[in-house]
C-alpha cells in the first residue's frame, strides 16, 4: 500500500526557514528520510507539498478514494499553518474518511497560543509533534502499526 505524506504551506522554505525551530534539513530531506521509512514498512510513498488549501483538500480528498480502494495505508500530514484555520481540511478528512496522522515537526503547543489550537486533531487517529523531522518516520511507523 501507499502512504501519502502531504506537506502544507511554508514547509518547501525548509532548510532555510527559522532552523532554530524546523531544524536545517530541507524539503527534500524529509522526502528522502520518508522513502526509506516507508521501504522499511513495505509501502510505497507518494510525497507532496502545497501552499494552497484548495491543493491540499483535493489530495485529502484523492487519499479517502484511495484507501476505500485499498491502495492507501493513510496520509501524514503536516498543514502547516492551516492546521490552526483550516475549517475545510477538517471536513475534507472527516468527510472523506481517510485515516490521518498530524505531524508537526515543533512542538507547537510551547509556541504561541495561536499554534495551541488545531481544527485537525478532532478528525485524526493522533497527533505527533515536536520530534523534530524524525517525526515523519514515527507517523510512518504508526500507520504500519494500524495495518
Ligand atoms: C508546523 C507548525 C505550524 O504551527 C506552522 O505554521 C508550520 C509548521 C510544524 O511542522 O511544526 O508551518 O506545522
Amino acid at each position: 500500500k501507499t502512504v501519502l505524506v502531504l506537506n502544507g504551506p511554508n514547509l518547501n522554505l525548509l532548510g532555510t526557514r527559522e532552523p532554530a525551530v524546523y531544524g536545517a534539513q530541507t524539503l527534500a530531506d524529509v522526502e528522502a528520510l520518508c522513502t526509506k521509512a516507508c521501504a522499511a514498512h513495505g509501502f510505497k510513498l507518494d510525497f507532496r507539498q502545497s501552499n494552497q488549501e484548495g491543493v491540499l483538500v483535493d489530495a485529502i480528498q484523492e487519499a479517502g478514494r484511495e484507501q476505500t480502494a485499498g491502495t492507501l495505508a493513510g496520509v501524514v500530514f503536516n498543514a502547516g499553518a492551516y492546521t490552526h484555520t483550516s475549517v475545510a481540511l477538517h471536513d475534507a478528512i472527516k468527510g472523506s474518511g481517510v485515516t490521518a496522522i498530524e505531524l508537526h515537526i515543533s512542538n507547537v503547543h510551547a509556541r504561541e497560543s495561536f499554534r495551541h489550537h488545531s481544527f485537525l486533531s478532532p478528525v485524526v487517529k493522533g497527533v505527533i509533534a515536536g520530534f523534530g523531522v524524525p517525526g515523519y518516520a514515527l507517523a510512518i511507523a504508526a500507520l504500519a502499526g494500524m495495518a
